[in-house]
């Protein structure tokens, strides 16, 4: 008795065994059934795609192209004995980023509602391969998979103000958040030591704030000497538009971000009576929270944004434009007459209530035309203005505050989604870094509902971001090491169950994800590094 049972049982763990080593997607899937047997993938195998058309073609081809470059296989269009279907089926019953997949050893069948789905199942049916090509033919193992995400937003920042990172990086930043799934990409343009988008009506901004005469050496907590080496670079709108239609082929919305009040120094630098004193002023080569800032008092403050978002609004189609609203200290306010002027001929309290003044007047203009306001928590700060919503990063309390007041969310507090922070508590063998500790499982470990919130509440919670802030991330390889594998533990906060998480599971297919990264050329931190 007991060895008829003993022995399928060993069978059964021999072979989910093999499938623990080979299947590892991040981020999980909904559900996901591994059977005995695999298709292999050869020269012979051939690629359906219903209906055929540029977009369908070209989420084709992304699968095509990664063949050819991993494994020297090509895929043909004559109906064979073996192929991979691509099909996009309106009447599926999956959201717009869901995705069947279903492997059998004669077919490969990726089925979904929508293209978002579609490319979906192919990041998915990517991390079903062997992660190189030196054992042979690739084979996928017989899987059945049914997959959407939790969240609508998973989004990621990345800081180019206080560094600048080339066209052809933020191409390979895009491609990474596109293979976990992320949807979201914003992109912070502007800060106290860089202005780095082109706007065509004020060309000063692209000849003086882009540029900073020199950088503070080290971390700014010991140190006060400066490296004397000028420091600058910017993104034409041609090069921006670029990568608005890169980001959209893969799914991935860029949502710009122009800072107002605050962290405005370099735009000063090149039009200085927009600040309350009229100047001069410096791009600033020193990080952290700098008191000149937009003046709230003159009406050419206003003329000014406006007509630079404008031309932000025409190269980005995103629905969402982030205005920061973030660290905007009040001194220079409380000595501008202009300012005071302005809390009287309103009414308003004081400088809190002039910044939401400022808030509210930019979210009536982006309303007008057809756009939605984003900003930091502090828009909370003397009221939320009536379309706002709040990226979260100061813990969850604001987003708590907001989402009772109906307004959505994205939760990024700097306690679990601060991706600058180190990632050892043994900071001299890592990398220099802001501050903070925050290993990848912390991440992991993140609920984007809070329990504060009723199930009424919680619904105005979009879903949850990373940030990079570069103060002291200078290159793209440090970069890609801030990021990974912290940015693969948010994408599973975003799109799997909070039921179906664990970290043991999610670390042990890590492993294999490394193995991919190593073979894309792609720096990470191996979180098994104490
Ligand atoms: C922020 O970290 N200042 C939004
Ligand atoms: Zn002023």
């Amino acid at each position: 008795m007991i060895k008829r049972f003993y022995l399928p049982a060993v069978i059964l763990l021999i072979v989910s065994g093999i499938s623990a080593q080979n299947v590892s997607v991040i981020p999980k899937p909904l559900e996901m059934k591994q059977e005995k047997g695999h298709f292999i993938i050869d020269n012979n195998c051939s690629l359906q795609i219903e209906p055929q058309n540029d977009e369908t073609a070209r989420i084709g081809s992304f699968f095509n192209d990664y063949l050819k470059q991993v494994y020297n296989i090509s895929l043909n269009n004559s109906k064979g004995e073996k192929s991979i279907h691509l099909k996009i089926d309106k009447n599926v019953n999956l959201p717009k980023e869901g995705y069947l997949l279903k492997v059998t050893e004669k077919s490969v069948v990726v089925t979904a509602a929508q293209p978002n789905g579609l490319f979906y199942g192919i990041q998915t049916l990517k991390q079903l391969l062997p992660v190189d090509a030196t054992n042979g033919k690739p084979e996928i193992p017989v899987v059945e998979i049914k997959d959407q995400p939790r969240f609508a937003w998973r989004g990621n920042m990345l800081d180019v103000g206080r560094h600048f990172f080339p066209v052809s990086f933020i191409k390979k930043y895009i491609d990474i958040l596109a293979m976990y799934k992320i949807n979201t990409f914003h992109w912070h343009l502007t800060e106290d030591q860089g202005w780095r988008i082109e706007i065509k009506k004020y060309p000063l901004l692209t000849e003086i704030s882009h540029w900073r005469d020199e950088t503070i050496v080290g971390h700014q907590r010991d140190h006060a000497e400066m490296d004397g080496i000028g420091y600058g670079g910017f993104y034409t709108q041609d090069q921006a538009r670029e990568i608005v239609r890169y980001a959209a082929e893969r799914y991935i919305t860029v949502v710009p971000e122009i800072e107002m009040p605050g962290h405005s120094v370099a735009a000063l630098a090149a039009y200085p009576n927009l600040g309350c004193t009229g100047g001069p002023y410096k791009v600033k080569g020193t990080w952290g929270v700098h008191k000149d800032v937009y003046c709230a008092g003159k009406e050419e403050t206003f003329e000014f944004l406006q007509n630079v978002l404008d031309e932000i609004m025409a190269i980005f189609p995103s629905q969402f434009i982030h205005v920061g609203g973030d660290e905007c200290p009040k001194d220079a306010w409380k000595q501008c007459a202009a300012c005071q002027q302005r809390i009287h001929d309103n009414g308003l309290k004081d400088e809190h209530e002039l910044q939401s003044w400022f808030i509210h007047r930019m979210d009536k203009y982006l309303a007008s035309k057809g756009r939605r306001l984003i900003g930091w928590d502090e828009i909370l700060e003397g009221g939320l203005a009536p379309q706002a919503t709040v990226m979260s990063w100061r813990g969850e309390k604001g987003g708590i505050e907001a989402a009772r007041q109906k307004h959505d969310v994205v939760m990024t507090p700097n306690s679990h989604m601060y991706i600058d922070y180190y990632q050892s508590q043994n900071k001299d063998s890592e990398p220099l870094a802001i501050g903070g500790f925050l290993p990848v499982d912390k991440v992991y470990s993140y609920e984007p509902i809070p329990e504060e919130l009723t199930k009424e509440e919680a619904k105005y919670i979009l879903g949850v971001q990373t940030n990079l802030w570069t103060e002291y991330v200078a290159t793209t390889k440090k970069a890609e090491y801030m990021l990974l594998p912290r940015l693969q533990a948010q994408a599973e906060v975003g799109w799997t169950p909070k039921e179906l998480k664990n970290f043991d599971d999610f670390a042990k297919r890590l492993e294999t994800d490394y193995l991919r990264l190593e073979r894309m050329g792609i720096n990470f931190r191996d979180h098994r590094k104490k």
